[in-house]
């Protein structure tokens, strides 16, 4: 059937990487891959607790349609124990629990977007985000980064030149690169979104998996001007399943967002939230991070130790704070990307995500660039198949 889609289908795909997370389902296969927490991490019997408990004193309320703004405890202690000690200054009324962040993001944009509207992001950026903005016809427009990522003055010069609505920003271990915005740069971004009038979507889902050096301040705590919506999620934290995420935001933003959530899900899981609450006010979310982090900087340090073992010289990695990515940049290759991985997947028993899909024009950007996540193997795992990636590369380069 020839079936008439809404024309703002048509910059979406999700076909590119289809065909890799079919071949990562082979049990044979070490993947770097995906981006899922891992489940060994999830603290099932905390939450097999909570919800006996929660279900008992509130079961039948939580049983019961919600507030589309969210249930009122969740909204306090999210700002209590996840926003408000970062040095952001927000009430409940700069609150909307979400499901998931993807959800807030979503909502934020379809908020702002108009077709054509330019939305600034940064190059590379999460796919997830960027079928986001196809999705609302948005015109994606690259800003340039470096080590200490985006780099502000490229940032002006895109904002002069394509007048966006938006600034899209993950700033702390970013997904895909694993790079933190500096302190310094993050007040810059602020004062930019104020001097131009521009929104700017603080999406910080791994800013709590820091496994060395100091944290750093949120966009959102430099914002004087209410330019800047902040995006929580749980996913990283305690479980994406529950799937609970948060806008932090203006008012007249969050005003506008929870309209859209009422003919969108209506709101976010009762009973979802009831189990994030009780995290956060019993004091679980820091020995859970506690308990975590160690696993999770154990995987990585040993991705790291291992591409600096077997990688030839030419190939660069970014060397993560935390987060649960690493990203890699092979010289010029004898061969795609696309094929490379293929062909890792089918003769070396490895996967990766190809960089160049986090890219707003994936044909022509990031061509030699890869994403490798940590998080979902061992490290015996993580040896084996980074030497084994490591080996075939050598091949092509
Ligand atoms: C940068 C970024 N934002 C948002 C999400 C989605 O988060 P959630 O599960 O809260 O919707 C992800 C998930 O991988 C992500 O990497």
């Amino acid at each position: 059937m020839n079936t008439a889609f809404a024309q703002r289908m048509s910059g979406v795909s999700g076909s590119a990487i289809r065909e890799l997370f079919r071949l990562m389902g082979d049990p044979q296969i070490i993947s770097f891959g995906g981006g899922n927490p891992n489940k060994a991490t999830f603290p099932v019997q905390a939450v097999e607790e909570i919800i006996r408990d929660v279900m008992q004193q509130n079961g039948a309320d939580l049983l019961q349609y919600g507030a589309t703004e969210g249930y009122m405890p969740l909204r306090q202690s999210v700002l209590e124990h996840m926003v408000c000690p970062k040095g952001v200054k927000a009430d409940v009324e700069n609150i909307i629990i979400t499901t998931g962040s993807m959800q807030a993001l979503a909502m934020l944009t379809k908020t702002m977007i108009d077709p054509g509207d330019a939305i600034l992001v940064e190059s590379p950026t999460f796919l997830g985000a960027l079928q986001c903005f196809h999705s609302y016809q948005a015109n994606c427009i690259p800003v340039e980064m470096d080590d200490d990522g985006v780099i502000i003055a490229d940032l002006e010069a895109k904002i002069q030149q394509y007048h966006p609505k938006m600034f899209y920003c993950i700033p702390t271990f970013q997904n895909p690169t694993g790079k933190t915005l500096s302190p310094e740069r993050r007040k810059q971004v602020a004062q930019l979104a104020a001097k131009y009038n521009i929104i700017v979507a603080e999406d910080d889902p791994y800013c709590e998996l820091r496994y060395e050096g100091e944290a750093v301040p949120p966009i959102k705590s430099f914002d004087e001007t209410g330019n800047v919506v902040m995006l929580c999620s749980f996913s990283k934290i305690l479980s994406p399943g529950l799937r609970v995420g948060a806008a932090i935001g203006q008012e007249e933003i969050i005003r506008k967002i929870t309209m859209l959530k009422q003919s969108g899900d209506t709101h976010t899981s009762n009973l979802s939230q009831a189990i994030a609450d009780q995290f956060l006010r019993r004091g679980m979310l820091k020995p859970h991070l506690e308990r975590i982090c160690p696993l999770y900087k154990e995987q990585m340090d040993t991705m790291l130790g291992a591409i600096k073992e077997h990688f030839p010289a030419g190939c660069t990695f970014t060397k993560p704070q935390g987060g649960l990515f690493v990203w890699g940049n092979l010289p010029a290759m004898n061969c795609s990307m696309l094929d490379f991985a293929k062909r890792c997947a089918q003769e070396a028993k490895v996967a990766f995500v190809p960089g160049q899909h986090f890219y707003a024009d994936p044909n022509t950007m990031g061509l030699t660039t890869l994403r490798l996540n940590f998080s979902a193997c061992t490290p015996e795992q993580i040896q084996v198949g980074v030497e084994r990636l490591a080996q075939l590369v050598k091949q092509v380069i």
